[in-house]
C-alpha cells in the first residue's frame, strides 16, 4: 500500500485509449466500498466517457481543468447535504481511494477541485457540471476525477519531501 501511495502522482496527459469496462467497475468498488459517517452514504458517482460531455466539463471552470479534454474517463463526485453534514469527507475519502485504486491498476488519475470554484463569469463551477450531467440541484459536486492511461510516468515522491515536522508526538 505504501509503495502505491509514494508512486501517486497526479496524471493530467493520457494515452488515447479506452479504459476497460472491468476497470471501471473495480474503481467504483472502491467508492462504494468507502467508508461514510454513520454509514449514510450520501454520495453519487458519473462515469463519463463521452468525448463531448468531457470536452463541454473541461470548461465548467475558469483554471486547471482543460486537461480533461484529453482525458478518456472522468468520474464525477457529488453529495447529497440533506443526507449527511459531513458529505464532503465522505466523498473525498470515496475520491482519494479511487485514486489509490487507479494506481494500483496502473490508471493515472487527477482530482479536479469543483466546490467552491468558479468560471470566467463567475458562476459556480458546481452549476456548471450539474447542467452538463443533469444531476438534480439539491445535490453539491466535490470535483470531477480524471482517469485514464498514462502518457508518462512521474517520478514517485522520495523520502526526502517527507514533512516530518508536520507530525508532532503528544503535545503540538
Ligand atoms: C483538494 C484537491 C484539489 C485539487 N484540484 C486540482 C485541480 O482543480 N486541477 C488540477 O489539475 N489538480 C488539482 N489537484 C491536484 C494537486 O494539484 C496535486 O495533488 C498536488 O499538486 C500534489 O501533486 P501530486 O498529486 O502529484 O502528489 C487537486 C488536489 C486536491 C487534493
Amino acid at each position: 500500500m505504501l509503495d502505491i501511495i509514494q508512486k501517486r502522482r497526479s496524471c493530467r496527459t493520457f494515452e488515447p485509449k479506452k479504459v476497460e469496462r472491468d476497470k471501471i467497475d473495480q474503481l467504483l468498488r472502491a467508492a462504494l466500498w468507502s467508508p461514510t459517517s454513520k454509514n449514510n452514504r450520501p454520495w453519487e458517482f458519473v462515469v463519463v466517457e463521452n468525448p463531448e460531455t468531457l470536452e463541454r466539463l473541461s470548461k465548467c471552470k475558469s483554471h486547471s481543468a482543460a486537461f480533461l479534454s484529453g482525458a478518456p474517463l472522468a468520474i464525477v463526485v457529488l453529495g447529497d447535504p440533506a443526507k449527511s453534514d459531513v458529505w464532503i469527507e465522505d466523498c473525498s475519502i470515496a475520491s482519494i481511494l479511487m485514486q489509490i485504486t487507479a494506481e494500483s491498476i496502473g490508471l493515472g488519475s487527477t482530482w479536479i477541485q469543483i466546490r467552491l470554484r468558479t468560471d470566467d463569469e463567475g458562476n459556480l463551477a458546481s452549476e456548471n457540471v450539474k447542467k452538463i450531467i443533469n444531476a438534480p440541484g439539491s445535490l453539491e459536486v466535490l470535483n470531477i476525477i480524471a482517469f485514464g492511461y498514462k502518457a508518462k510516468e512521474r517520478a514517485p515522491y522520495s523520502e526526502d519531501v517527507l514533512l516530518w515536522e508536520k507530525v508532532h508526538y503528544e503535545k503540538f
